[in-house]
Protein backbone atom coordinates (compact mmCIF):
# COMPACT_ATOMS: atom_id res chain seq x y z
CA UNK A 1 0.00 0.00 0.00
CA UNK A 2 1.14 3.49 -0.89
CA UNK A 3 2.20 5.51 1.80
CA UNK A 4 -0.28 8.40 2.15
CA UNK A 5 -3.04 6.22 2.09
CA UNK A 6 -1.20 5.21 5.27
CA UNK A 7 -1.23 8.39 6.48
CA UNK A 8 -4.84 8.84 5.75
CA UNK A 9 -5.73 5.91 7.39
CA UNK A 10 -3.04 6.51 10.95
CA UNK A 11 -5.18 9.94 10.73
CA UNK A 12 -8.64 8.38 10.62
CA UNK A 13 -7.36 5.77 13.44
CA UNK A 14 -5.76 8.60 15.61
CA UNK A 15 -9.31 10.74 15.48
CA UNK A 16 -10.77 7.46 16.34
CA UNK A 17 -9.16 6.83 19.49
CA UNK A 18 -9.11 10.66 20.44
CA UNK A 19 -13.01 10.99 20.27
CA UNK A 20 -13.00 7.77 22.48
CA UNK A 21 -10.71 9.01 25.07
CA UNK A 22 -12.69 12.09 24.97
CA UNK A 23 -15.86 10.20 25.58
CA UNK A 24 -14.38 7.99 28.40
CA UNK A 25 -13.09 11.36 29.84
CA UNK A 26 -16.35 13.29 29.87
CA UNK A 27 -17.92 9.67 31.57
CA UNK A 28 -14.74 10.06 34.39
CA UNK A 29 -15.40 13.68 35.27
CA UNK A 30 -19.15 13.85 34.66
CA UNK A 31 -19.07 11.24 37.38
CA UNK A 32 -20.53 8.90 35.56
CA UNK A 33 -19.33 5.92 37.00
CA UNK A 34 -21.38 2.72 35.78
CA UNK A 35 -21.90 4.66 32.33
CA UNK A 36 -17.98 4.47 31.93
CA UNK A 37 -17.37 1.32 33.53
CA UNK A 38 -20.21 -0.20 30.85
CA UNK A 39 -18.75 1.96 28.15
CA UNK A 40 -15.18 0.48 29.05
CA UNK A 41 -16.07 -2.95 29.11
CA UNK A 42 -18.25 -3.07 25.56
CA UNK A 43 -15.69 -1.21 23.58
CA UNK A 44 -12.56 -3.32 25.41
CA UNK A 45 -12.00 -5.43 22.25
CA UNK A 46 -12.01 -2.29 19.96
CA UNK A 47 -10.33 -0.39 21.83
CA UNK A 48 -7.18 -2.87 21.57
CA UNK A 49 -7.87 -3.21 18.42
CA UNK A 50 -8.23 0.04 17.72
CA UNK A 51 -4.67 0.88 19.69
CA UNK A 52 -2.77 -1.66 17.69
CA UNK A 53 -3.57 -0.07 14.32
CA UNK A 54 -2.68 3.40 15.63
CA UNK A 55 0.55 2.55 17.18
CA UNK A 56 1.16 -0.08 13.92
CA UNK A 57 0.33 2.65 11.92
CA UNK A 58 2.63 5.23 13.46
CA UNK A 59 5.69 2.96 13.70
CA UNK A 60 5.51 2.34 10.03
CA UNK A 61 5.29 6.04 8.94
CA UNK A 62 7.99 6.79 10.96
CA UNK A 63 10.11 3.99 9.89
CA UNK A 64 9.30 4.54 6.51
CA UNK A 65 9.09 8.10 5.86
CA UNK A 66 11.13 10.81 6.12
CA UNK A 67 13.47 12.06 8.74
CA UNK A 68 11.37 13.57 11.66
CA UNK A 69 11.19 16.92 12.45
CA UNK A 70 11.53 18.95 15.82
CA UNK A 71 7.87 19.21 16.27
CA UNK A 72 7.10 15.42 14.84
CA UNK A 73 9.21 14.47 18.19
CA UNK A 74 7.53 16.21 20.48
CA UNK A 75 4.29 15.06 19.15
CA UNK A 76 5.62 11.40 19.49
CA UNK A 77 7.01 12.02 22.98
CA UNK A 78 3.55 13.58 23.94
CA UNK A 79 1.31 10.19 22.80
CA UNK A 80 3.82 7.82 24.22
CA UNK A 81 3.59 9.56 27.70
CA UNK A 82 -0.23 10.29 27.13
CA UNK A 83 -0.84 6.45 27.34
CA UNK A 84 0.96 5.27 30.90
CA UNK A 85 -0.95 8.77 32.19
CA UNK A 86 -4.31 7.62 30.31
CA UNK A 87 -3.77 3.85 31.70
CA UNK A 88 -3.60 4.76 35.50
CA UNK A 89 -5.68 7.40 35.23
CA UNK A 90 -8.65 5.58 34.28
CA UNK A 91 -7.96 2.50 36.13
CA UNK A 92 -7.52 4.38 39.81
CA UNK A 93 -10.22 6.83 38.68
CA UNK A 94 -7.96 10.01 38.53
CA UNK A 95 -9.32 13.00 36.95
CA UNK A 96 -6.38 15.46 36.56
CA UNK A 97 -4.28 12.22 35.23
CA UNK A 98 -7.14 11.46 32.65
CA UNK A 99 -7.16 15.02 31.85
CA UNK A 100 -3.49 15.46 30.91
CA UNK A 101 -3.99 12.31 29.16
CA UNK A 102 -6.39 13.56 26.53
CA UNK A 103 -4.66 16.95 26.37
CA UNK A 104 -1.37 15.31 25.63
CA UNK A 105 -3.41 13.42 23.01
CA UNK A 106 -5.32 16.74 21.45
CA UNK A 107 -2.03 18.21 21.58
CA UNK A 108 0.15 16.16 19.50
CA UNK A 109 -2.49 15.99 17.24
CA UNK A 110 -2.79 19.90 16.84
CA UNK A 111 1.40 19.87 16.47
CA UNK A 112 0.40 17.57 14.00
CA UNK A 113 -1.66 19.81 12.02
CA UNK A 114 0.07 22.99 12.50
CA UNK A 115 3.78 21.65 11.45
CA UNK A 116 1.30 20.64 7.94
CA UNK A 117 -0.10 24.13 7.96
CA UNK A 118 3.19 26.43 8.77
CA UNK A 119 4.67 25.13 5.84
CA UNK A 120 2.05 25.65 3.66
CA UNK A 121 1.76 29.21 4.86
CA UNK A 122 5.70 29.75 4.18
CA UNK A 123 6.17 29.33 1.26
CA UNK A 124 3.18 30.07 -0.67
CA UNK A 125 4.09 33.31 -2.70
CA UNK A 126 4.76 32.43 -6.47
CA UNK A 127 7.83 32.19 -8.13
CA UNK A 128 8.26 35.19 -10.43
CA UNK A 129 8.00 33.06 -13.93
CA UNK A 130 6.57 36.34 -15.70
CA UNK A 131 8.69 36.05 -18.61
CA UNK A 132 7.75 32.56 -19.13
CA UNK A 133 4.21 32.33 -20.73
CA UNK A 134 4.30 29.11 -22.99
CA UNK A 135 5.93 26.00 -24.03
CA UNK A 136 6.64 23.00 -21.45
CA UNK A 137 7.93 25.50 -18.68
CA UNK A 138 4.36 26.85 -18.18
CA UNK A 139 2.94 23.74 -18.98
CA UNK A 140 4.94 22.47 -15.67
CA UNK A 141 4.67 25.39 -14.32
CA UNK A 142 0.69 25.30 -14.47
CA UNK A 143 0.47 21.68 -13.03
CA UNK A 144 3.78 22.19 -10.45
CA UNK A 145 1.33 24.99 -8.96
CA UNK A 146 -1.58 22.51 -8.53
CA UNK A 147 -0.23 19.88 -6.99
CA UNK A 148 3.39 20.06 -6.39
CA UNK A 149 3.31 23.67 -3.88
CA UNK A 150 2.22 22.72 -0.70
CA UNK A 151 4.85 20.03 -0.16
CA UNK A 152 7.50 21.47 -1.92
CA UNK A 153 7.28 25.00 -1.76
CA UNK A 154 7.50 27.98 -4.55
CA UNK A 155 11.01 27.06 -4.91
CA UNK A 156 11.37 23.88 -4.61
CA UNK A 157 12.64 23.90 -1.26
CA UNK A 158 9.71 24.65 1.39
CA UNK A 159 10.50 20.35 2.69
CA UNK A 160 7.40 19.73 4.04
CA UNK A 161 6.63 16.41 5.49
CA UNK A 162 10.41 15.92 4.33
CA UNK A 163 9.55 16.43 0.94
CA UNK A 164 13.23 16.89 -0.78
CA UNK A 165 14.44 20.14 -1.90
CA UNK A 166 14.42 19.89 -5.82
CA UNK A 167 16.70 22.73 -6.40
CA UNK A 168 19.39 20.40 -5.47
CA UNK A 169 17.86 16.79 -6.38
CA UNK A 170 20.51 15.10 -8.56
CA UNK A 171 17.88 12.65 -10.56
CA UNK A 172 17.81 12.26 -14.11
CA UNK A 173 14.94 13.62 -16.19
CA UNK A 174 13.79 10.02 -16.41
CA UNK A 175 14.00 9.42 -12.59
CA UNK A 176 12.27 12.64 -11.65
CA UNK A 177 9.61 11.56 -13.98
CA UNK A 178 9.64 8.48 -12.26
CA UNK A 179 9.11 9.79 -9.02
CA UNK A 180 5.86 12.27 -9.94
CA UNK A 181 4.85 8.91 -11.71
CA UNK A 182 4.83 6.18 -8.83
CA UNK A 183 5.49 8.66 -5.69
CA UNK A 184 7.76 8.33 -2.80
CA UNK A 185 7.24 7.45 0.92
CA UNK A 186 5.55 10.92 2.26
CA UNK A 187 5.13 11.90 -1.84
CA UNK A 188 1.90 10.37 -3.27
CA UNK A 189 2.00 9.15 -6.87
CA UNK A 190 0.50 11.40 -9.53
CA UNK A 191 -0.34 8.57 -12.31
CA UNK A 192 -2.72 10.93 -13.83
CA UNK A 193 -0.30 13.20 -15.55
CA UNK A 194 0.41 12.94 -18.79
CA UNK A 195 4.09 12.07 -20.73
CA UNK A 196 4.11 15.72 -22.20
CA UNK A 197 3.11 16.75 -18.66
CA UNK A 198 5.73 15.29 -16.71
CA UNK A 199 8.41 17.15 -19.54
CA UNK A 200 6.63 19.96 -18.36
CA UNK A 201 7.30 19.33 -14.99
CA UNK A 202 10.81 18.50 -15.58
CA UNK A 203 11.72 21.49 -17.41
CA UNK A 204 9.72 23.62 -14.67
CA UNK A 205 11.90 22.05 -12.02
CA UNK A 206 15.23 22.32 -14.04
CA UNK A 207 14.59 26.53 -13.65
CA UNK A 208 14.01 26.45 -10.08
CA UNK A 209 17.98 25.88 -9.74
C1 LIG B 1 2.37 15.32 -0.04
C2 LIG B 1 3.60 16.05 -0.25
C3 LIG B 1 4.20 16.04 -1.64
C4 LIG B 1 3.62 16.44 -2.83
C5 LIG B 1 2.21 16.97 -3.04
C6 LIG B 1 4.63 16.30 -3.83
N1 LIG B 1 5.78 15.80 -3.28
FE1 LIG B 1 7.50 15.39 -4.25
N2 LIG B 1 8.32 14.65 -2.57
C7 LIG B 1 7.70 14.63 -1.34
C8 LIG B 1 8.54 13.92 -0.39
C9 LIG B 1 8.23 13.67 1.08
C10 LIG B 1 9.71 13.54 -1.09
C11 LIG B 1 10.91 12.77 -0.55
C12 LIG B 1 10.62 11.30 -0.62
C13 LIG B 1 11.83 10.47 -0.28
O1 LIG B 1 12.17 10.39 0.91
O2 LIG B 1 12.44 9.95 -1.20
C14 LIG B 1 9.53 14.01 -2.46
C15 LIG B 1 10.44 13.82 -3.46
C16 LIG B 1 10.31 14.30 -4.74
C17 LIG B 1 11.29 14.14 -5.78
C18 LIG B 1 12.61 13.39 -5.65
C19 LIG B 1 13.72 14.37 -5.43
C20 LIG B 1 15.04 13.69 -5.16
O3 LIG B 1 16.07 14.34 -5.35
O4 LIG B 1 15.05 12.53 -4.73
C21 LIG B 1 10.80 14.77 -6.88
C22 LIG B 1 11.48 14.91 -8.24
C23 LIG B 1 9.51 15.32 -6.54
N3 LIG B 1 9.23 14.99 -5.24
C24 LIG B 1 8.69 16.03 -7.40
C25 LIG B 1 7.37 16.37 -7.13
C26 LIG B 1 6.46 16.95 -8.10
C27 LIG B 1 6.85 17.35 -9.51
C28 LIG B 1 5.28 17.09 -7.48
C29 LIG B 1 3.96 17.59 -8.09
C30 LIG B 1 3.48 16.87 -9.26
C31 LIG B 1 5.42 16.61 -6.12
N4 LIG B 1 6.71 16.18 -5.95
C32 LIG B 1 4.43 16.62 -5.16
C33 LIG B 1 6.47 15.16 -1.01
C34 LIG B 1 5.56 15.63 -1.95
Amino acid sequence: MEYHKIVLIHRILVSLFLLHYVVKGYFLIADKKETLAGYTAKTKIAEMVLSALFLASGIYLVAAGPALSMLMYIKLALVFASIPLAIIGFKKGNKILAIIAILFLIAAYGLAEISAKHYKKEDKKPVDTSNITSGPVAVGQDIYKAKCLDCHGAKGDAGLAGAKNLRITQLTDDQIKDVIHNGRPGMNPFPAIEEDQLNGLVAYIRTLK
